[in-house]
């Protein structure tokens, strides 16, 4: 269990003068069917609400993006804030006194050191925009010059130059930071003798990167030696504020953006300099990752706030990868997902030097849909004049269209894909589906593998979500089913537990008590969804004895192994009987005896 370095009591009142229904209420429109409330889930964009919200449980789960929690993990996500923040809206909301600092001693200290880290970062930045002005920053004057960077895109992002290795560690200092809070925060080294520290980006010019409420969370140095000793560019490395895979450079001005309602699609580029490039031309919802894939996550970040995004990657092979990947990842999270591909230049930035604004604006104006997109650049790897390559062009081809989601976007990429290739449409309509039934028929035989592995987790699941919500009485009873080092064990203990001790569970608690994420074991058994009453006896039987017999049978399978390798006849004996008294108990258990 976690300690937020609240009381268990304070926040159960928390959460029990907060109705999970009314809160979430405020945000979207809920609908009741049944015992549960149905929403669109404001994590992730859809039509159709797959989000439901338990009234007696109070907790919420959206089946669609997997996010879920009780009415304080609900506040943190919709409200982007810490759990700190979230409990204190809540509180407020109830008029519920919150605790002072004191009391909570363990809150207090990590609030504080992400406090403390925060302000290192800010100074360390004031200090860095400070070096600007001086006369030794000639160096990065003149890059800043050579890129084109105009004054306004220097504040805007903030953009300042560390100048030798001491500077800025006397500096903060000089501000009262201790050491430990300039390593933690990510802005100094330790030197090799281990005594000494260093500014960590010494002599680069310095990008400061902002998370989405603008706050300074690390930093991107680049490198203006040019030597190929150095990283081009040089990251803060992860911090208790910094997590590159997280962060979306520029999504503080996205958030602007859409807060004066100025947002019309996003534009997603591949390094800082291009995110400033665009900015400069007025394209402000540029954004970019941070040198790394774009992931599941941030698409979920810039859904949250926007469904359409272009995609304006570099020109080279590596930049066509990532845009065939971001495209799948985009297409996930339900975004309107279009391309452009800059062939006559390295990336954005370049294009703009070379072009100009105007061009470049035309390019975003005529950016093409993603299918077509694939469409079209997987054409571009055949000649489809011969009538071989145009053979194996449209098998590709129909082989991407037959993963699409939903037929009516099948019927619209098959009209561009006969523009493609001229062959009649019901010819291509006919191949697709054909190629359809293959791909299915080839995948079954993998899935009856998973689902035999699946079966352990599955029947576990099944268990203890029985055991949660009182379908089954006893949990003393399955006690021989989870193993002291089984990662379901937690789950075991903490319902015996309150069995043992009397006490009701309930379910948002758990959430408070534990840190549970999506798709998390935890995750999967307070959602488990249960076969019908008709067969749930016959279905909750069959699990428990299966996972016995396979229990049994797996300590067969280790005396066999250790048949085989000892020597002794003695000891090879007493493992056989062992082997039969279990042999016996596994017929006893097929046959239904005790
Ligand atoms: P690029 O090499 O395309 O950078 O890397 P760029 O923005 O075009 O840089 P300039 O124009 O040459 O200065 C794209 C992004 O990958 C990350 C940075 O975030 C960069 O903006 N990167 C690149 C690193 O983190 N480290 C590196 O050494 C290089
Ligand atoms: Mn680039």
């Amino acid at each position: 269990m976690i300690n937020r370095g609240f009381s268990q009591a304070f926040l159960d009142e928390v959460i029990s003068k907060n109705d999970i229904v009314s809160v979430i209420s405020k945000y979207v429109t809920l609908n009741k069917r049944g015992n549960n409330y149905w929403a669109c889930c404001p994590f992730h964009m859809e039509k159709t609400p797959s989000m439901s919200i338990k009234e007696d449980g109070q907790f919420f789960k959206c089946f669609g993006c997997g996010e879920g929690g009780n009415v304080i993990s609900f506040v943190k996500k919709i409200e982007n804030v810490d759990f700190y923040k979230a409990v204190e809206i809540l509180a407020n909301n109830a008029g519920i006194q919150m605790p002072s600092y004191e009391q909570d001693e363990e809150m207090r200290k990590k609030k504080h050191l992400k406090d403390r880290i925060l302000s290192v970062l800010k100074a360390t930045s004031e200090f860095y925009i400070n070096n600007l002005t001086k006369t030794e920053a000639n160096k990065h004057i003149d890059y800043i010059r050579e890129r084109g960077l105009n004054k306004e895109m220097v504040e805007k992002f903030k953009i300042g130059a560390s100048l030798d290795y001491y500077g800025l560690i006397n500096h903060l200092r000089s501000l009262g930071f201790s050491d430990k809070e300039m390593l933690d925060a990510g802005v100094a080294g330790k030197s090799e003798n281990g005594k000494g520290l260093y500014d960590f980006y010494a002599t680069r010019l310095m990008f400061p990167i902002m998370n989405g409420l603008g706050e300074i969370v690390g930093f991107s140095g680049r490198d203006l030696t040019n030597s190929p000793q150095h990283a081009k560019y040089k990251n803060t490395p992860q911090t208790l504020v910094f997590n590159k895979s997280q962060l979306i450079y520029g999504y503080n001005f996205l958030r602007d953006l859409k807060r004066n309602k100025m947002l019309d699609s996003i534009v997603l580029v591949e390094g800082q300099m291009d995110v400033i490039a665009c900015h400069q031309v007025g394209v402000n919802s540029a954004i970019g990752v941070m040198g790394t894939a774009l992931t599941a996550n941030h698409a979920r970040d810039l859904a949250y706030l926007c469904k359409n995004i272009i995609l304006c990657l570099d020109g080279d092979g590596a930049g066509e990868n990532a845009t065939y990947k971001a495209i799948n990842i985009l297409k996930d999270a339900n975004m309107n997902v279009t391309v452009v591909r800059l062939t006559k230049a390295k990336d954005p930035d370049e294009y703009i030097k070379k072009f100009g604004k105007e061009a470049f604006l035309n390019e975003l104006y005529n950016a093409i849909d993603c299918v077509e997109f694939i469409l079209i650049d997987l054409a571009t790897k055949y000649d489809l004049t011969k009538n071989s390559d145009k053979n194996k062009y449209i098998n590709e081809a129909l082989d991407y269209l037959s993963k699409l989601s939903t037929k009516t976007e099948q019927e619209i990429y098959l009209s561009a894909l006969k523009e493609i290739v001229k062959v009649p449409i019901d010819v291509l309509r006919n191949s697709l589906h054909g190629a359809k039934e293959e791909i299915k028929r080839k995948e079954e035989p993998e899935e009856i593998e998973l689902k035999a592995n699946a079966f352990e987790p599955i029947a576990k699941r099944c268990i203890l979500s029985s055991l949660l919500y009182k379908k089954v009485a006893d949990p003393q009873l399955y006690n021989d089913i989870f193993d002291k080092q089984d990662e379901f064990r937690v789950i075991y203990d903490y319902i015996l537990d309150k069995y043992n001790k009397k006490e009701d569970i309930n379910i948002s608690t758990i959430y408070s008590c534990f840190d549970i994420e999506k798709d998390s074991e935890w995750d999967n058994v307070i959602n488990y969804i249960f076969p019908s009453d008709e067969v749930f006896n016959d279905y909750f039987a069959d699990a428990v004895l299966r996972l016995r017999i396979d229990k049994l049978k797996k300590q067969k399978q280790e005396l066999k192994n250790k048949i085989a390798q000892v020597k002794d006849i003695d000891e090879k004996y007493s493992y056989l009987t062992q082997m039969q008294e279990l042999d016996n108990k596994i017929i006893k258990l097929e046959k239904g005896e005790k």
